[in-house]
């Protein structure tokens, strides 16, 4: 792999970078404490083109390979993981998928709208009983004629709140486990289809995260996006590349403490010099340029694996583990730097640390990440 980015990477990231700087820093304290980000800037990220990374230009999309995409994701990851995810779950988990497994029709239909930000997209596969064990879920669509009729509930959706259309995962037959499972794109106006905005939560202040409650929900049968009983397979694809993108998002985090960490250092003085001068707080600071450093390359592995058409499932799980866990302890490395003024929000590093605890858990904990990585080097199955 070549570590020099090309000419378009190159600019990729610097539009990201100036895209952070004009249209998320100055707001991230607001949006954190009214908890909500500015709506209006779903449409923004499509107008600079970040919803249609990847996406075939014929969609509407941005076209660009998945390490442009990762440099775009970084970068809204340091600005403000709230955008972040609503690029990595619309883009990365929805429109990506749809581009992947879906129908020329459902492509027509969902995709131009989701790369543009006139629609937004969420991944409907957790439910308040089933999280690491998505395989099991509950909810259930019955055929009846020429639709199916969807009961059932979904926990903890970024996006579900303002999300137009839902990537949901019913059950669809009495086949054990994840082989009774399909997947649907259900538009959320559909009758019978309620959501709660989740409020109270410690990171990610900012994200229309929701629950999903679904009564009696008829979609036609054309809904079904890929082969009846084949919906757990879209949903491991679609998280083997979203596992990628949380841990580009990561990377950003982690990037953000450095930065804030070596600023403060430098200005603020204890025992009559700067304490970027004191040995421990060298300490701190190289062990986050460190973590920085290695959840980079191991998510930049991922990309290139994935452009080169190579298998990437295993990588991904090792990118996210590793990025989530170094993004936890960056921020918290990055707080300590700070001292007192690192626990109030006036300053980056809580919201930083508050926003990386939630990494290591969605999208597959970092325990699910451990058991992939294991039954990929032993063959032994764990679930
Ligand atoms: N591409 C295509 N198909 C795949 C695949 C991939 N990358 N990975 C697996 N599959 C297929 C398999 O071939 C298999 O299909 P068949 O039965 O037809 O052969 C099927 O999917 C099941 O695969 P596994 O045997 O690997 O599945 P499992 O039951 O052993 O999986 C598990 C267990 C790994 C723990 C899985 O349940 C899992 O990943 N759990 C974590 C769930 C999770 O990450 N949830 C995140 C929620 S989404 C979220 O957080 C989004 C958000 O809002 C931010």
């Amino acid at each position: 792999m070549n570590l020099e980015l090309s000419e378009e990477q190159t600019a990729v990231r610097q539009l990201a970078k100036d895209f952070v700087a004009r249209e998320i820093a100055p707001h991230v304290i607001e949006w954190d404490r009214a908890e909500s980000v500015d709506r209006s800037i779903v449409k923004k990220l499509g107008e600079v083109g970040f919803l249609g990374l990847t996406i075939d230009e014929e969609y509407g999309g941005s076209g660009g390979d998945h390490l442009a995409y990762c440099l775009v994701t970084e970068e809204l990851g340091r600005g403000d993981s709230s955008v972040r995810g609503i690029v990595s779950v619309s883009l990365g988990l929805v429109a990506k998928t749809i581009a992947y497994w879906g129908s020329e029709e459902q492509k027509r239909q969902w995709l131009p709208g989701l790369t543009s930000g006139e629609l937004v997209g969420c991944f409907g596969l957790t439910e308040p009983g089933t999280g690491s064990d998505a395989g099991n879920l509950s909810t259930k669509a019955v055929r009846e004629g020429d639709s199916y009729v969807v009961n059932g509930s979904k926990m903890f959706i970024t996006n579900g709140t303002w999300a137009d259309v839902v990537l949901l995962f019913a059950r669809t037959n009495d086949a054990p486990g994840h082989k009774g499972v399909s997947a649907f794109l259900v538009p959320t106006d559909t009758p019978g289809l309620s959501r709660r905005t989740i409020h109270g939560k410690l990171g990610l202040r900012g994200q229309a995260t929701a629950e999903l409650v679904l009564e009696d929900v008829r979609v036609p049968a054309s809904a079904m996006m890929a082969p009846e009983g084949k919906g757990f397979s879209v949903a491991m694809s679609a998280l083997a590349k979203g596992r990628m993108s949380v841990a580009a998002g990561c990377v950003g985090i982690a990037q953000a403490a450095l930065d804030a960490a070596v600023t403060y250092a430098t200005e603020r003085e204890q025992f009559g010099k700067a304490i970027a001068g004191h040995q421990l707080v060298q300490e701190l600071i190289s062990d986050i340029a460190v973590d920085v450093d290695a959840a980079r390359l191991l998510t930049w592995r991922v990309a290139d694996l994935i452009d080169r058409g190579q298998p990437f499932t295993t990588e991904s799980s090792k990118a996210k583990l590793f990025a989530s866990e170094a993004a936890v302890r960056a921020a918290n490395n990055a707080l300590q730097v700070f001292g007192g003024y690192g626990y109030i929000d006036e300053y980056p590093a809580g919201k930083l640390l508050r926003d990386a605890r939630v990494m290591t858990l969605y999208e597959g904990t970092s325990q699910i990440q451990k058991l992939v990585i294991g039954r990929a080097l032993t063959g032994v199955s764990a679930f």
